[in-house]
């Protein structure tokens, strides 16, 4: 099985509030987007690479990958597009490999669990498209017109990254995509609009995805704790 890696981080996190590019924010002394992609190359060894970023951090982001982990492959930075659809989209343009199996990941999720990424990639290999996912721990409601109604928590699923797709998969829905002016919230839902079935890999451990100031200091410090486990 050959995996090629995409990694979506040309997004600005505005919502962050920093002036620097969400990327390149500093997470213990590592770049966010360093962090993750540590974290994902220690879990597996991928063919190749395709890093995505915003324009004005491209430089920056090549600096800082310059000794890229051995476990990405091929790694090379990329120019994202405007929004995260366009970013995947480019970044498959630029695979030069024979990957069989392509694995998307956000930027922004520093903590994914090993385990998921491995699980994700094994289950999109047998069956074609696999998500990592989390229950809602909250209950959550939907608006019908005034009024809004309880949904049963215990078939609700939040969608996260990884995914992954067999190569074809993932090239024809993006595809497709592009012909139909299809725009979906994740390449899960690009492929499913194919027809094909997604399945789910429940995340092993938190891996949610840095968006507020709030997510960046509970990175740090879950951070800090695995470099030190007695800290508590
Ligand atoms: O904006 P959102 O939270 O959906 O971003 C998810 C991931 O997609 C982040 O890692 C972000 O950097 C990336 N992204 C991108 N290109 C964009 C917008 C977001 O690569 N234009």
């Amino acid at each position: 099985m050959r995996v090629a890696l995409l990694v979506p981080a040309a997004g600005s996190g505005s919502r962050l509030g920093y002036t620097e590019p969400k990327a390149l924010v500093d997470v213990v002394g590592v770049s966010l987007l360093r962090r993750t992609l540590e974290r994902l190359a220690a879990a597996f060894t991928f063919v190749e690479t395709v890093v995505l970023v915003p324009d004005e951090a491209l430089s920056a982001c090549e600096a800082a990958l310059a000794d890229a982990p051995a476990g990405l492959g091929l790694c090379v930075v990329r120019v994202g597009g405007a929004t995260r659809q366009q970013s995947v989209h480019e970044g498959l343009t630029a695979l030069v490999g024979d990957a069989d199996i392509v694995c998307v990941h956000d930027g922004a999720r520093p903590l994914v669990p090993a385990a998921t990424l491995r699980e994700v990639i094994a289950v999109a290999s047998r069956c074609g498209a696999a998500t990592a996912a989390s229950r809602p721990i909250d209950s959550v409601r939907i608006e019908e017109g005034e009024r809004t109604r309880a949904l049963d928590r215990a078939r609700l699923w939040l969608v996260e990254t990884p995914q992954a797709f067999r190569r074809e998969l993932l090239e024809r829905a993006h595809a497709t995509a592009e012909a139909e002016h299809i725009h979906g919230t994740d390449d899960a839902s690009l492929v499913e609009a194919l027809g094909q079935r997604i399945e789910l890999v429940e995340s092993a451990g938190p891996n949610f995805k840095v968006t507020v100031e709030a997510d960046l200091l509970a990175v740090r410090e879950m951070l800090r704790r695995e470099s030190c486990p007695t800290r508590r």
